[in-house]
């Protein structure tokens, strides 16, 4: 039986991943002491599920589905950057929080139910962009990622992605669930 690194994200869609990649490019020639994270890998993690045995990982699956029949698409877009210590440095993410938190909050419960331990500390959206190689200063990267936000956009499916490791980092796409949930109109 196998295990699968495995974690639960929303993609980025095409248009926001180049124009996020555009406005780290200056940043990624300052600093070539950080190791940037490829566009293509990039996504807002959603939970981190760790090495999940194959038949666990299968009998998660209607659960993220229901879940995501549940929920409704949100209206994000990314904004400030921050890190976490001085270790990973991040853009964080504006919009619909409240409903990206309770959909983070359904995904990790439904791990939950079939034995899936969640993560320990409050869920914390975030693009991950960079990580140091040591302890470095992130202080002025931050800076300099602070002063713009992003171009709107709607986050309408969760993808359950494997993580190799290895000499570089692989990630694929499992599965697709789109959200479609109705949106509560307003009273
Ligand atoms: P990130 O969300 O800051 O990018 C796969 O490793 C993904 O799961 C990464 O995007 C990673 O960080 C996220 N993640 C969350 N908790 C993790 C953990 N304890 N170990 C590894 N990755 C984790």
């Amino acid at each position: 039986m196998g295990v699968v690194r495995s974690f639960l994200a929303l993609p980025l869609p095409a248009a926001v991943r180049d124009e996020v990649d555009a406005r780290l490019a200056d940043q990624r020639g300052r600093r070539p002491d950080l190791r940037w994270v490829p566009a293509d890998r990039w996504h807002l993690t959603l939970a981190f599920l760790g090495d999940v045995p194959e038949p666990v990982l299968a009998s998660l699956q209607p659960r993220v589905e229901r879940v995501c029949a549940r929920n409704p698409p949100m209206r994000l877009r990314l904004e400030a950057a921050g890190r976490f210590d001085q270790r990973v440095l991040w853009l964080g993410v504006g919009g619909d929080r409240l409903r990206l938190g309770r959909l983070a909050a359904s995904i990790s419960a439904a791990g939950d139910r079939v034995g899936i331990p969640r993560e320990p500390g409050r869920y914390r959206p975030h693009l991950t962009v960079a990580r140091a190689r040591g302890s470095v200063d992130l202080a002025a990267a931050v800076a300099r990622l602070s002063d713009d936000a992003g171009s709107w956009f709607v986050a309408d499916e969760v993808t359950l992605y494997a993580s190799r490791l290895g000499a570089s980092v692989e990630h694929t796409a499992l599965k697709t669930w789109r959200l479609t949930g109705s949106v509560p109109t307003p009273a």
